[in-house]
C-alpha cells in the first residue's frame, strides 16, 4: 500500500510515542538477551497512530517473522489453531481489531497465551477427544482502538500495556518531512508544520494530506510545498485551520444546531449526521475530545464554548469550558 513504503522498520526510525518506545525498546532488549519471546503486547488508541507499524517493528527488532490476522476474520476456533500450530520461535502474531474476537476463538487463545499450548478437538460425536498441542513460544501483540472492549480475562493477559496518543506538530512535522523525502517532494520547514498542525494528531492523516498537498503544489504552483502552498491546498481538501475536517464540522454542527449544544447520545448523533456510531466513537469523538470541542458526559455529548466560537457563534451561558 501507499502507506507501507512509508512505514518506519525500525524502533530508532520511529517518531513520536517517546514513553512506549522507550518501554519497548527495554523489554524487546532483555527478552532478547534472554532469548525468550517478548511477553505479549496490548496496543490501544485511536486508528492511524501506528499500531501495526509498532507490531512489525517488533519482529524486526526480536529477529522474528510476523503473522497477521484481524479479530473479525478469525470465525471459528480452528482458524487461529491454524495459525497458532504454525508459528516458530519467538514469532509475533498480530492480532488486529482483537476486540472483535468471537467468544469460541477467545477460549483457544488463553491456554495460548498463558502455556504455549491448545486444547483441540478430533474426531465428532461420541469418539470425540481433546487434544493438548504444545506450541511453540510467541508473542501476541494485539491492537484496539479502545482497550475497555477487552472482556478481562484476556486484557489480563497482555504483560505489556501500551497506549498511543496523538502525536504533537513537532513530531508530526517530523514525520511529514521523513515522508517528503521518501517520496521525494519538496517541502519547505514552514510547509511541512502546517500539515502537520491540520492533520489530527495522526501520522496516517499526515502522510494523506502530504501526498495530496503535494499533487496540489505541482499542479498549482512549482511544485515546492510553502506554508502558503499548504494552506491552501488544505483550504481546497476542507480541512479548516485548526484542522478539523468536514465530519469534524457536521458533528460539531450537529450538536449545536440541531440538539441545542448537547447533551445528545452518541445513538441520536449518528442518526443525525448518517455515520455509524462505531465511526464516531473511535474516529471521530477521540480528538475532538482530545482538543477540548466536545465532552462525553452521563447523559450524553456537549460542544463546549470553544466549539460554538469555532463555528462563529456566541457560547450559551451554559455552554462547559473555560471563560
Ligand atoms: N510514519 C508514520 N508514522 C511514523 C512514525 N511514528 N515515525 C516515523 N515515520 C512514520
Amino acid at each position: 500500500s501507499a502507506e507501507r513504503a512509508l512505514r518506519p522498520r525500525e524502533l530508532n526510525e520511529y517518531i513520536g510515542q517517546h514513553r512506549v518506545r522507550e518501554q519497548l525498546e527495554i523489554f524487546i532488549t532483555a527478552a532478547k538477551n534472554r532469548g525468550e519471546a517478548l511477553d505479549h503486547v496490548l496496543l490501544f488508541g485511536p486508528p492511524g497512530l501506528g499500531k501495526t507499524t509498532l507490531a512489525h517493528i517488533v519482529a524486526h527488532e526480536m529477529g522474528v517473522q510476523l503473522r497477521q490476522t484481524s479479530g473479525p476474520v478469525l470465525e471459528r476456533a480452528g482458524d487461529l489453531a491454524a495459525l497458532l500450530t504454525n508459528l516458530e520461535k519467538n514469532d509475533v502474531l498480530f492480532i488486529d481489531e482483537i476486540h472483535r474476537l468471537s467468544p469460541v476463538v477467545e477460549e483457544i487463545l488463553y491456554p495460548a497465551l498463558e502455556d504455549f499450548q491448545i486444547d483441540i478437538l478430533i474426531g465428532e460425536g461420541p469418539a470425540a477427544r481433546s487434544v493438548k498441542i504444545d506450541l511453540q513460544p510467541f508473542t501476541l501483540v494485539g491492537a484496539t482502538t479502545r482497550a475497555g472492549m477487552l472482556t478481562n480475562p484476556l486484557r489480563d493477559r497482555f504483560g505489556i500495556v501500551s497506549r498511543l496518543e496523538f502525536y504533537n506538530t513537532e513530531d508530526l512535522t517530523h514525520i511529514v518531512t521523513r515522508s517528503a523525502h521518501l517520496l521525494n517532494a519538496s517541502t519547505t520547514p514552514d510547509g511541512a508544520a502546517e500539515i502537520a498542525r491540520r492533520a489530527r494528531g495522526t501520522p496516517r492523516i499526515a502522510n494523506r494530506l502530504l501526498r495530496r498537498v503535494r499533487d496540489y503544489a505541482e499542479v498549482k504552483a512549482n511544485g515546492n510545498i510553502d506554508a502558503t502552498v499548504a494552506g491552501a491546498a488544505l483550504s481546497m481538501l476542507e480541512v479548516d485551520p485548526q484542522g478539523l475536517d468536514l465530519m469534524d464540522r457536521k458533528l460539531l454542527e450537529a450538536i449545536v444546531h440541531k440538539f441545542d449544544g448537547g447533551p445528545v447520545g452518541v445513538d441520536s448523533l449518528a442518526a443525525a449526521i448518517g455515520e455509524e456510531r462505531d465511526t464516531i466513537e473511535d474516529v471521530i469523538e477521540p480528538f475532538l475530545i482530545q482538543q477540548g470541542y466536545l465532552q462525553r458526559t452521563p447523559r450524553g455529548r456537549t460542544a463546549t464554548q470553544t466549539t460554538w466560537r469555532h463555528l462563529g457563534l456566541t457560547p450559551p451561558s451554559g455552554a462547559s469550558g473555560a471563560t
